[in-house]
C-alpha cells in the first residue's frame, strides 16, 4: 500500500532526512514522550517473537539498535542480529551503542533500503521490524522483503503505534499525540527547515494517520504471504504487536 501522505512528495527521502536530524536526540525523546512505555512495549514483543539462542534474526529499520540489541540477548549464546537502516546518523548513534554494549561481537548494523533488502532469500531465522513500518514509503514491499530474506517457517514481527479502538483511550490519546508530542519535540529542534513546514514532531502524528489499523495491517501481513498472522493490543491499543510466519511449504517461482 503506498502512502498517500499528501504533503510528502518523496517520503523515503523526507524521513531519512528528519531521522539523520533528530538521531542524537531520538532515544531520549522516546523516553520523555512515552514515559518509559517504550521499553515496557520492547520487552512484551520479545515474548511474541519466540527467538532462540542460536539463531540469527534481522532488524529492520534498527535506527539506534535498541531492538537489536534487545534481540541479540535473547538469541544468546551463539546467535546473531543484523539491523538494517538507511539514516546514516540513526546508525552512527546504534554503532556507539553497540560498541559499549556486551552484544557487541552479536549485533552487526549495515546500511541499506527496507524495501530493498540486500541478502538472499531464507537467509535468518527471524526478521522484525519496530516503530518503522509507518515510517517506510511501501509497507507491502517492505513485508514482502522481510518474508523473502527469512528461511521457511520464520517468523516475522512489526511493533508499532497504532489506533486505540476505545474513545476513553484515543481522545486522551490523540489530544497528546496531536499536539504535546509536537510542542515537546519543538523544545527539542533547532536549526532545523522543512519543506512544506513539516517538522520532525508534527509529522509524527500524521504518520499514523494514514497508517493502516490493525486487521488492516494484519490484512497486508496475509497479502505479503504470510500464514499464521495475529495482532496483539498494548496499552489500550496505542501500540500493537503483529506477528506472522513465513510459510514452511513455500513454492518458489
Ligand atoms: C522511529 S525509527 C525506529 C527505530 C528503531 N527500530 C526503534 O524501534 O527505535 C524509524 C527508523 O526507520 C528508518 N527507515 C524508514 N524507512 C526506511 C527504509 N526504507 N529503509 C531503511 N530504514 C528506514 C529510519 O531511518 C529510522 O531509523
Amino acid at each position: 500500500m503506498r502512502d498517500q501522505t499528501p504533503v510528502i512528495q518523496d517520503k523515503a527521502d523526507f524521513v531519512r532526512k528528519l531521522f539523520n536530524s533528530i538521531a542524537y536526540r531520538y532515544d531520549a525523546m522516546n523516553l520523555v514522550m512515552t514515559g518509559g512505555l517504550f521499553s515496557y512495549w520492547q520487552r512484551v514483543f520479545l515474548h511474541y517473537t519466540g527467538f532462540q539462542p542460536g539463531q540469527r534474526v534481522l532488524d529492520v529499520c534498527t535506527g539506534t539498535a535498541g531492538l537489536a540489541l534487545l534481540l541479540a540477548r535473547q538469541v544468546q549464546p551463539g546467535g546473531q542480529v543484523v539491523g538494517i537502516d538507511f539514516s546514516e546518523d540513526m546508525l552512527t548513534v546504534g554503532r556507539a551503542k553497540v560498541e559499549r554494549s556486551p552484544y557487541r561481537d552479536a549485533v552487526e548494523l549495515v546500511p541499506g533500503d527496507a524495501m530493498d533488502l540486500p541478502f538472499a532469500d531464507d537467509t535468518f531465522d527471524g526478521a522484525t521490524i519496530g516503530f518503522a513500518l509507518r515510517n517506510v514509503a511501501d509497507i507491502s514491499r517492505t513485508l514482502s522483503e522481510m518474508r523473502r530474506v527469512v528461511k521457511a517457517g520464520g517468523r516475522v514481527l512489526s511493533l508499532e503505534l497504532s489506533h486505540p479502538r476505545h474513545p476513553l483511550v484515543g481522545v486522551p490519546y490523540g489530544l497528546y499525540f496531536g499536539k504535546v508530542v509536537p510542542w515537546l519535540g519543538r523544545l527539542n529542534e533547532k536549526g532545523f527547515s522543512w519543506g512544506g513546514g513539516l517538522r520532525p514532531y508534527t509529522y509524527l502524528p500524521l504518520s499514523l494517520q494514514n497508517f493502516p489499523r490493525q486487521d488492516k495491517l494484519a490484512e497486508l501481513f496475509r497479502l505479503a504471504g504470510l500464514e499464521r498472522v495475529g495482532y496483539r493490543e498494548l496499552t489500550g491499543g496505542i501500540v500493537s504487536i503483529h506477528y506472522a510466519s513465513k510459510p514452511s511449504n513455500e513454492v518458489k517461482t
